[in-house]
Parts: C-alpha cells; sequence; structure tokens
C-alpha cells in the first residue's frame, strides 16, 4: 500500500456555476473518496481549483463586454464557495490565474522545450480578418466533417464526440463576427502524441484496476491512432509562451491546467508552512495520484498530462483516473446553455446538503450515463433517508430515552438475533470499505444503507414495546444493539452525510470523533447517556419537488426543450418492408466485448436456431441485466463482422432523442414472426 493519497478532481471553468453534473462526474466521488480514507486515518490531500483559461471565457468578453479577469474572479469566488457550503472539503482550491501556476506551467513548457520533446509546426489555421486574430478551438463553429451536425465547434462535435481541428469544420464561421474566416500561415509546438503512442500506450495496458468505462475509451483513441497536438494558441488569454519569437502566444488550456493540481498543491504547502512538502505528494514513489474526472476529460488525463509528466521527469504517475460518465437530468442531457440543468446555488438555498450528497451518491454515473429527477430524490429521501435510516435512528434513541431513562442498558445474555444484528457490523464495514477502495460509490453508499436496513429489521422482529413488559433482559439486549449500530452508522455514513452523522454522534453523546477503526460492536458503553431522538429526515412533500420540476421548465427554453421527432424516411414499398424477416427472440446471454466501446455480444434464442448477434448497447445495458428479456429481432439480415466477430442479425431498438435505447420486447413466444 501507498504511503499517502494525493486526490485531485477537474478543476472548473471559472465562467459559470456548478451543477449537479459537475458534482456527479468528479467532486462528489472525490469527496466521499477523500473522506473515507481519511477516517481511516490515512494521509491524503484533495486538491482542486479554478480553471481560468481557455476560450469559452474570452469568448463571454468578445460577445457580453465583459472583462475575463472580471469573470474568473467572480466564478472563482462563488464556486469556491458553493463547494465548501455543500460539504466538497477540499485542502487547497486553488487558480489557474495564480503567479505560482504561470510560473510552474512555464516551467514545464520550458523543460520540454529544452529536452526536444515538441514538434514546430507551421500551419495554415482560420483567421478572422475583421476581427484581426486567429480562430483556434472554439471560436469557429461550422458543419462536422464526421456526423454533418452544423454547430459543431473548432475542437470537438458535441453531437457525435469526434475531436476536431478549426480546420476540418465545413462552412466554418467566425463566433466573432459570423464571418467566413480566411486562412493564414502561423506556428505551434506541438506534443507529438503519433510519435508517443508507443510509451503512452504500454503504460496504459500496465494500469491495474482501472475502470472499464476508461479503459475502453483509452483504447478506442488508441486504435484510431493519436494525432500530434498543438499546446500553444494565438490567443493573448492565458499563460504567456516563455520564449522568444512567441509573442501573442499562450499555452493550450489543456496543457496548462492540469499543472494547476501542482501548483495548487505548490500553494497548499506554502500555505501550511512548508514550502518543499508538495514534492512529497508529487515526486516521492510511495504517493498514489487519483485524478477525479468526468469522461469528456479522459484523454487529457490519460495521455496528455501522463506524457507530460512523464517527459518532465520526476513526477509520479496517476494510479487511477476513475472517470465517471455523464449525468442526465430528468431523461435529458443536461445542457446549460439550454437551461436545462439544476444549479448548486439554488439547491442550496431550498434543501440541506446531506440529501443530496445521498441521492446523487446512490445514482453516480459510475459505469454508464445515469439520471436524476426530483421525483426519485424525493423517493429516495422519504423511503430511504426518513423511512429506514431516520426511522432506525429515532425509534432507537426514543425508545431508549423513554424507558430506560436515557442510559444504555447492559447486554445481558444475547440471543442469536442479538448476535448475529451486532455481526452485520464488522461484516458491513468490510463490504463498504472494499467498495470505497474500488471506487465503487454507489455499492458503498448501498451497503451502509443496508446496516441501517438491518438495524431497523432487527428492532421489529425482537419486539422491544412487547418483551418491555415481560422480558426487560431482552429488551435492553435489543436496545444495546441497535445503539451499537446507530454508533457504528454514525462512522460509516459519515462520507455521505457528514452534517447529519455528526449530529448523530452528539445525540449518543460520543464527544472525540471517531474513526473507522473505532468502527466495533462496543462503541457506547452501558450506562452512556444518550439524547431523545431528533427527526433526522424529514420527509419531502409532493409540491416541493413539483416547484422544483416546474422552475427547472421555467428556466430552460421551453421551445428548445419541446420534443423533436426524427423526420419521416420516404415511403418504402411493400414488398421491401415484407422481405424483412422479423422475429421474436429470448436473449439467453450477454457478454462484453472489452476491446469495443460499444458492443455486445448477444446470444438469441429464436425457437429453430441460436444466433450470435453484435449490438452497439453497452453504454446502455450491462450484460447481466438483459439476459432473459424477450425482444424482437431481424432474422433474415446478412452477416456482418464486427470486431472479428460475425453478427447475424440485429436486434430492435427504439432511440430517444437524448440518446436513451429500449428493446422491443414481447409476451410472444419465441420464433414468432413479427409483422
Ligand atoms: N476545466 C475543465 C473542464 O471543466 C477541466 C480541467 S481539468 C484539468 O472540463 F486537469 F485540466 F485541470
Ligand atoms: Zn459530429
Amino acid at each position: 500500500m501507498s504511503k499517502r493519497t494525493l486526490v485531485t478532481s477537474a478543476l472548473p471553468y471559472a465562467n459559470g456555476p456548478i451543477h449537479l453534473g459537475h458534482l456527479a462526474g468528479a467532486y462528489l466521488p472525490a469527496d466521499l473518496y477523500t473522506r473515507y480514507k481519511r477516517l481511516r486515518g490515512e494521509d491524503i490531500i484533495h486538491i482542486c481549483g479554478s480553471d481560468e483559461h481557455g476560450v469559452p471565457i474570452t469568448i463571454a468578453e468578445e460577445k457580453k463586454g465583459v472583462k475575463p479577469q472580471q469573470i474568473v474572479d467572480e466564478f472563482h469566488e462563488r464556486n469556491k464557495k458553493v463547494f465548501r457550503e455543500f460539504g466538497i472539503d477540499f485542502d487547497y482550491y486553488g487558480r489557474t490565474s495564480s503567479k505560482l501556476h504561470h510560473e510552474t506551467s512555464q516551467d514545464f513548457f520550458k523543460k520540454l522545450n529544452e529536452k526536444g520533446i515538441f514538434v514546430k509546426k507551421k500551419e495554415k489555421q482560420l483567421f478572422d480578418q475583421e476581427a484581426n486574430m486567429f480562430l483556434p478551438d472554439r471560436y469557429v463553429t461550422g458543419t462536422c466533417p464526421v456526423c454533418g451536425h452544423e454547430e459543431a465547434y473548432g475542437d470537438q462535435c458535441e453531437k457525435c464526440g469526434s475531436s476536431l481541428s478549426p480546420v476540418e469544420l465545413i462552412k466554418p464561421k467566425s463566433v466573432l463576427t459570423g464571418n467566413t474566416p480566411v486562412t493564414k500561415e502561423t506556428e505551434h509546438w506541438y506534443l507529438p502524441l503519433g510519435k508517443l503512442q508507443p510509451e503512452i500506450e504500454s503504460w496504459i495496458e500496465s494500469r491495474v484496476g482501472w475502470k472499464a468505462n476508461v479503459l475502453g475509451q483509452c483504447r478506442s483513441w488508441l486504435k484510431e491512432g493519436l494525432n500530434d497536438r498543438a499546446v500553444t494558441r494565438d490567443l493573448t488569454w492565458g499563460v504567456p509562451v516563455p520564449l522568444e519569437g512567441a509573442e501573442n502566444k499562450v499555452l493550450y488550456v489543456w496543457f496548462d491546467a492540469p499543472i494547476g493540481y501542482i501548483s495548487a498543491t505548490k500553494e497548499w504547502a506554502i500555505e501550511k508552512g512548508d514550502k518543499e512538502r508538495w514534492k512529497t505528494y508529487w515526486q516521492d514513489d510511495e504517493t498514489s495520484l487519483i485524478h477525479f474526472i468526468g469522461k469528456d476529460n479522459i484523454v487529457f488525463h490519460c495521455i496528455m498530462f501522463p506524457l507530460t509528466l512523464m517527459k518532465y521527469g520526476e513526477f509520479v504517475l496517476p494510479e487511477n483516473v476513475p472517470a465517471n460518465e455523464f449525468l442526465n437530468l430528468e431523461g435529458r442531457k443536461l445542457s446549460t446553455s439550454k437551461g436545462w440543468a439544476v444549479w448548486l446555488e439554488d439547491y442550496m438555498e431550498s434543501f440541506e446538503p446531506d440529501l443530496l450528497r445521498y441521492v446523487l451518491g446512490t445514482t453516480l454515473p459510475e459505469t454508464k450515463d445515469s439520471d436524476f429527477s426530483w421525483k426519485d430524490f424525493q423517493t429516495r429521501i422519504n423511503s430511504e433517508l426518513a423511512d429506514i435510516l431516520g426511522n432506525f435512528i429515532f425509534r432507537t434513541l426514543s425508545f431508549t430515552d423513554k424507558y430506560f431513562n436515557g442510559m444504555v442498558p447492559e447486554l445481558l445474555n444475547p440471543g442469536e438475533k442479538d448476535l448475529s444484528a451486532l455481526n452485520e457490523i464488522a461484516q458491513a464495514k468490510a463490504r463498504i470499505s472494499e467498495s470505497y477502495d474500488r471506487f465503487r460509490f454507489r455499492e458503498a453508499i448501498a451497503e451502509t444503507m443496508n446496516l441501517a436496513r438491518t438495524g431497523n429489521k432487527y428492532f421489529t422482529e425482537t419486539e422491544p414495546w412487547k418483551t418491555r413488559k415481560d422480558n426487560v433482559e431482552a429488551c435492553g439486549n435489543t436496545l444495546y444493539v441497535s445503539i451499537q449500530i446507530c454508533a457504528a452508522l454514525s462512522v460509516l455514513f459519515r462520507p455521505v452525510l457528514p452534517n447529519k452523522m455528526k449530529e448523530l454522534a452528539t445525540s449518543l453523546n460520543l464527544t472525540e470523533e471517531l474513526n473507522w477503526n473505532d468502527v466495533t460492536t462496543k462503541m457506547i458503553k452501558p450506562e452512556t447517556d444518550v439524547k431523545a431522538g431528533n427527526i433526522l429526515f424529514a420527509k419531502i412533500e409532493d409540491d416541493v419537488v413539483d416547484a422544483e420540476l416546474e422552475k427547472l421548465k421555467e428556466s430552460s427554453e421551453s421551445d428548445e426543450i419541446e420534443k423533436k421527432y426524427t423526420p419521416l424516411k420516404k415511403t418504402a414499398d411493400y414488398n421491401n418492408f415484407a422481405n424483412l424477416d422479423l422475429r421474436v427472440g429470448l436473449i439467453t446471454n450477454a457478454e462484453d466485448l472489452p476491446d469495443s466501446n460499444k458492443l455486445l455480444k448477444l446470444t438469441i434464442d429464436l425457437g429453430f436456431e441460436t444466433r450470435t448477434i453484435l449490438a452497439g448497447i453497452k453504454n446502455v445495458y450491462s450484460p447481466k441485466d438483459i439476459i432473459g428479456r424477450k425482444v424482437c429481432v431481424v432474422a433474415n439480415l446478412e452477416p456482418k463482422k464486427m470486431m472479428g466477430i460475425e453478427s447475424n442479425g440485429m436486434v430492435l431498438m427504439a432511440e430517444e432523442d437524448d440518446g436513451k435505447l429500449h428493446f422491443m420486447t414481447t409476451e410472444a413466444d419465441i420464433g414468432s414472426p413479427v409483422f
């Protein structure tokens, strides 16, 4: 085991507020992990800060006349504050406009340049003559050469996810003036990823414990072949390129921003009064460096930044990059420009942080995109936090207060039920730990809630309201055991519910902050005074969540959100349709193809024969969830080879406009024709 852990979470752009998608992608999992490890007594720090460069920030100036500095100053403070209020417990929240960051990233550039790592390339780039400037990245929009989407950005098409360069856009348009740009020669420093690919590839393949979604994405980038990436830009906002002859050039934001993790750690060390201490976290082999990010940042954290670190030398490389997929909102893709988002600042005006920490924690998009809905928020609070956890704590403490004068009874001649409930504490703790260690936060939280569920069930089954009258010893045992479980929960649930569990600890008279190792079956001694129960979690009424949903709909541009239907294809002649043989099939097996990003390998029983069919549904379904479903299959489609496997047919799916897929399921017998 490593001696210490350095956790980073993606530096959010300081050009807008934080929303639930940000939290679910990086900050909440990073915070859960850090709090868990810290509770275990491990040496761990969590570093983050504002990403203050990049084109979106300067475009706002161009469009709205607000100075970039003013924008980043505002959002740096706002985001830092709301993270703190929500309980994201950073050890340091830096910013990339700081002097030390400029120096640190310039030092990286210089060192790599001196080592001859970069390649300088002269090339033609788009130039806006009216605005008199080059148009990198998001300064241009146009049609995506890959999918035809008409509003692709110069650096990326958000429709198909392709990474692009401005000159590849068809019909490019300057964001500044709307003009068609001309091309003009310029010169840039490139990180030659093409040449360096073998090095990064063998490093990635040597990683252990990486998540399948992360490895899958890396491998698909590698398979396509990496393109060289320019690390400089013709802009004035950013970290100046520290070379003569590079006036009016700055470092590419994705070159400087990850170095922000290092500069923020340096600032943290200075704040701690031990200037050199950052080195133990970045340059000592016994550090494990973990980057928490959303999936759109994978290539930068798994390829570009590790290469930068490798080529610089002396630095540790990331041990793991447990990237999350995306969080959708009410079944639709979250979109800040369309107003389809829940902002953390708004949330904090109406609700307590722990509620959202729990609900988001249980729905983190860990292996595939997931969905947040206000109804689900309400259900989880009412039926899990209130009905299980809250209820268990409340009944335990009130009962002790009422019938034992608030004093913890002794455990006397415990029965089998008492012992097995006590025993659950150690078992739950082991399972929860394992889940946290493997970055499976949903599972960790579910296991923690299961301990409360066990407690609640035990309380009901031992019926203390009856034994109180005819078997006081047994009644005392129920309360003793229940109180120990409450005490265990006050520690085990602390990463998720820091505020509520603090309240619980106070009720239990746990004055010292206990940690993970203190979780045993005898955390609270008999005769300890405990306080009567408070209602820790109030239920949320329908009108409260309905109002949130209404607010969301109002703030989104209604016409944008209105459903758009895919245009109808032109009329098909009857024979074409009749020639298709559609059948009912049963999925008898489903396997992941680790080399593919999209495909699952299905075995489908058609009654008269069994088929292998590859289906592009990996992002939406996990194999074990779909075995046993009856689906509709195109049974006479010509075979097609993909990933070296022959696919014999196609499974019909309905696709919603956010890309969500559904099987066409049926009750009909296997093999039945469909028409
Ligand atoms: N600002 C980027 C984003 O929000 C993340 C930067 S992460 C860093 O997507 F590593 F570059 F810092
Ligand atoms: Zn596209």
